[in-house]
């Protein structure tokens, strides 16, 4: 069976991201993306200086492609990009403001939440807020320069505004195995809520490196979240190694803890090896080879389902 078809006995979301919209004129591509998984998202296609390059031109050819393909496929469209740390357009580097930035945030918010309201739910607001090691917010981004550190709770509110019903998450990277960076999420995250901001989520990229996250650290991360009232998923699984069987057990383990753990939105960074469609080209990590067969990471997420 597939992923998907097991996924809807638990009623769960089971997705690839880093889904490039001319990926799909590869049928072979295209035929396992929809077989497979019953969400998906686009890999850079939402960033800022994709779909809004110059001031008032939004590129909605490529999205919205996407976005019927999903249709098309019966599968979930989950937003990436809203704010990210790359990918921001000259025009928009060049404002200094603070009232023009948060009036250019509304505008591109609106514009991407307007169009795909009903079609897209769930949209990461803010990804990669804090330092990549940790040690504090992220002061060199664009946002928190003209804005400070108040830029995210800016951006949820506009997004809140702009679509009162999707599910708002702020996503980052390497807090399971980072401690020091997942008590700094957490503090981040909860005086947010402390504040009335409007967050619903929090988006684990879980890139994963030689490192296979401890057990339980999912599972706490899950607790204290939902204590605030708050949801877990998972955004962007990838196993970045070259060591098959360490990866196939980290695949497994990962979605085993995180089901348990009660978490029902699991994505992954891609599906196929094949060099050209995944970022990480020094390795094997996604659950596909390069010619689509299933690798053992496929079976073993298979069998944590
Ligand atoms: C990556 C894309 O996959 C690459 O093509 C691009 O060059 C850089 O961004 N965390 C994120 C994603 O939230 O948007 C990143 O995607 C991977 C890390």
């Amino acid at each position: 069976t597939s992923l998907r078809a097991e996924a809807r006995k638990q009623d769960i979301l089971i997705g690839s991201g880093a889904i490039n919209p001319t990926y799909l004129n590869d049928s072979n591509f295209a035929a396992v993306l929809a077989t497979q998984f019953n969400s998906l998202s686009p890999e850079n296609e939402m960033k800022w200086s994709f779909i809004n390059p110059t001031k008032g031109q939004y590129n909605w050819d490529t999205l919205d492609r996407l976005v019927s393909f999903a249709e098309d496929n019966n599968m979930v469209v989950k937003g990436h990009g809203l704010i990210s740390g790359c990918c921001n357009p000259d025009y928009l580097l060049n404002v200094t403001d603070r009232t023009a930035l948060r009036a250019a945030m509304k505008t591109h918010f609106e514009a991407l939440m307007h169009r795909y309201e009903g079609k897209m739910d769930r949209w990461d607001v803010v990804t990669e807020a804090l330092k990549t090691q940790g040690g504090g917010l992220n002061n060199e981004t664009f946002f928190y320069q003209v804005l400070g550190p108040n830029y995210i709770a800016d951006a949820f509110h506009i997004a809140r505004e702009a679509s009162p019903d999707s599910k708002l998450f702020i996503n980052e990277n390497l807090v399971e195995s980072l401690p020091g960076k997942r008590q700094e999420l957490y503090n981040l995250v909860s005086k947010l809520v402390a504040k009335g901001v409007p967050i619903d989520g929090v988006a684990l990229q879980m890139h994963i490196t030689e490192v296979a996250p401890k057990p339980g650290v999912v599972t706490e991360m899950v607790k204290s979240y939902n204590e605030l009232g708050l949801e877990v998923s998972i955004a962007e699984l990838d196993v970045h190694t070259l060591d098959n069987e360490l990866e196939t057990d980290i695949y497994g383990a990962v979605v085993s803890e995180a089901l348990d753990a009660g978490i029902t939105d699991i994505s992954f960074w891609g599906f196929t090896d094949k060099h050209a469609y995944t970022w990480i080209k020094g390795a094997k990590p996604l659950m596909f080879d390069q010619c689509y067969k299933p690798k053992s990471e496929f079976y073993a997420t298979h069998a944590a389902l």
